[in-house]
């Protein structure tokens, strides 16, 4: 049987092999998540990305995919580095013993931040400016009849 330890929380468990990080730790009433993302995440969908925790030592820990790493890169406005053993607990099955960090600190990736801000602005002004045109159009529909 894999033993997780909960660094943070002191504490240490026998853990199924194959089981997700994220039930188990619901199961063992140790939160993945920090403050109000305890309420507001997607509950396991790999949507979010507020379940990020820290395999110090990754052994123990499914390989991470594509998507997942898509969703820890972070949301459309806020780019985030993705550091090799950031995980989402919601996508790591327990494969061996690991040593899991909740709440870990991730950085801010500046330079990609200001990229999609700056898409996000542009992406803003075509569609104000496509529904200007849709509402001028409307308007001079309705006037017609
Ligand atoms: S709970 Fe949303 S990504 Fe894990």
């Amino acid at each position: 049987m894999p033993v997780v330890t909960f660094h943070n929380e002191h504490r240490t468990f026998d853990a199924e092999s194959g089981s997700n990080l994220r039930l188990l730790m619901k199961k063992l009433g140790v939160s993945a998540y920090a403050g109000l993302d305890a309420l507001l995440n997607c509950r396991g969908n790999n949507f979010c990305g507020t379940c990020a925790v820290e395999i110090v030592d990754g052994k123990g820990a499914s390989p991470r995919t594509h998507e997942e790493e898509g969703t820890l890169g972070g949301n459309l406005a806020v780019a985030r580095v993705v550091e090799k053993n950031i995980r989402l607990a919601c996508q790591t099955s327990v494969t061996g013993d690991m040593v899991v960090k909740t709440h870990p600190v991730r950085p801010v990736d500046v330079q990609e931040t200001k990229q999609r801000i700056a898409l996000l602005g542009i992406a803003a002004v075509f569609a104000l400016a496509f529904l200007g045109m849709f509402g001028v159009l409307f308007f001079d529909m309705i006037k017609r009849f």
